[in-house]
C-alpha cells in the first residue's frame, strides 16, 4: 500500500468516526429530549396539587394535613375521602357541632358553611386523602398486648385490624391520628355531644360503640392504635 491510499483509509475512518458520534450524539440528545418530556409528564399526573379552596385550612390542620394539638384540629392527611365529605356535610347540615357544649366541633360549622359541597370540597378531600399519613409523637402509655386484644374485638371490625379504617364499613381510619383528638371524640360520642341527630346513622352507631369501652381499657385500646402507621 502506498502512502497516499493509506492517508486516504485514515481519513475516511475518521471521517466516519465522527459521523458515527455524531449520530450517536442525536440520538443521545433526542432520548434525553424525550425522557425529559415524559417525566414531565408524568410528574405533572402524580403531582398532588393543593387546592386554592384548602389555603384557608393550613392555620390550623397543616400544610400536609398534619392536624396541629396545640390547636386541636385533628390531623386530615390520609383520610378517606368518602369520610371527610361526610364530616364537611355534618358540618353544615346540623349532624355534627351542634352541640352547645360542642366548642370545637362550632369553628368548623362556620367554615364548612363556607366552602362548595359540589366543588371545593371533593378538590380538597381528594388532596387530603392523597397525602401520607403524618408521623406523630404519640404521648400515650399502656399495656399493648390488652390493647391489641381489646381493640381486635370492639373496634377492628369496623376500623380495620391496624385502625387503617374500612370504606366499606364507612369507618375512618384512626391510626396516624393525634390521641388527644381521638379521646375527646370517644368522650363526645359518649356524652351525647356528637352522634345523637336522628339523621345521623353513622355518628350514632359509633355513639353506642363508644359505651363499650372506657378508663384503663380504652386508654390501652388507645396505645394499640398509637403503634400502627
Ligand atoms: C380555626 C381552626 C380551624 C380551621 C381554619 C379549619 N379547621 Fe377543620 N377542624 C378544626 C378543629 C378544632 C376540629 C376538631 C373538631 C372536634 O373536635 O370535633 C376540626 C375538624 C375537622 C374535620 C373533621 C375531621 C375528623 O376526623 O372527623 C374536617 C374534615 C375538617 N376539620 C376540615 C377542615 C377544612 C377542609 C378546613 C378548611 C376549609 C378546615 N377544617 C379549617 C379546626 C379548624
Ligand atoms: C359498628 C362499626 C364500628 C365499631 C365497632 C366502632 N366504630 Fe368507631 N366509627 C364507626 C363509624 C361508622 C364512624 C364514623 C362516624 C361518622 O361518620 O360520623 C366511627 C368514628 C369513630 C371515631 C371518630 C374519628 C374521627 O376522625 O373523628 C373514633 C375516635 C372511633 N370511631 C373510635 C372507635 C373505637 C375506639 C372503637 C372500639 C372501642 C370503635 N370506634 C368501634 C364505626 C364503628
Amino acid at each position: 500500500m502506498n502512502k497516499f491510499f493509506m492517508s486516504k483509509l485514515n481519513f475516511l475512518s475518521s471521517a466516519n468516526l465522527i459521523n458515527v458520534y455524531f449520530i450517536k450524539n442525536i440520538r443521545a440528545t433526542f432520548l434525553i429530549l424525550v425522557g425529559l418530556l415524559l417525566s414531565s409528564f408524568s410528574f405533572s399526573l402524580s403531582a398532588n396539587k393543593m387546592p386554592e379552596s384548602y389555603r384557608q385550612c393550613i392555620a390550623c390542620h397543616g400544610e400536609q394535613g398534619e392536624g396541629n394539638t396545640q390547636l386541636k384540629s385533628p390531623a386530615l392527611a390520609g383520610q378517606s375521602a368518602n369520610y371527610l365529605n361526610r364530616q364537611l356535610l355534618n358540618f353544615t347540615n346540623g349532624l355534627r357541632g351542634r352541640h352547645e357544649k360542642d366548642v370545637l366541633g362550632m369553628q368548623m360549622v362556620a367554615i364548612s358553611k363556607q366552602l362548595d359541597l359540589n366543588t371545593e370540597v371533593p378538590q380538597i378531600t381528594t388532596f387530603l386523602a392523597a397525602l401520607p399519613s403524618p408521623t406523630i409523637e404519640h404521648q400515650v402509655t399502656g399495656d399493648l398486648k390488652n390493647g391489641d386484644r381489646y381493640y381486635q374485638a370492639r373496634c377492628g371490625a369496623c376500623h380495620g385490624g391496624q385502625a387503617q379504617g374500612n370504606p366499606s364499613m364507612n369507618s375512618p381510619k384512626l391510626s396516624g391520628q393525634s390521641i388527644d383528638y381521638l379521646r375527646r371524640q370517644m368522650i363526645n360520642f359518649s356524652t351525647g355531644i356528637r352522634g345523637t341527630h336522628s339523621d345521623d346513622k353513622l355518628g350514632r352507631q359509633m355513639a353506642m360503640m363508644s359505651k363499650t369501652s372506657s378508663g384503663k381499657e380504652l386508654e390501652d385500646i388507645f396505645y394499640y392504635i398509637s403503634t400502627q402507621k
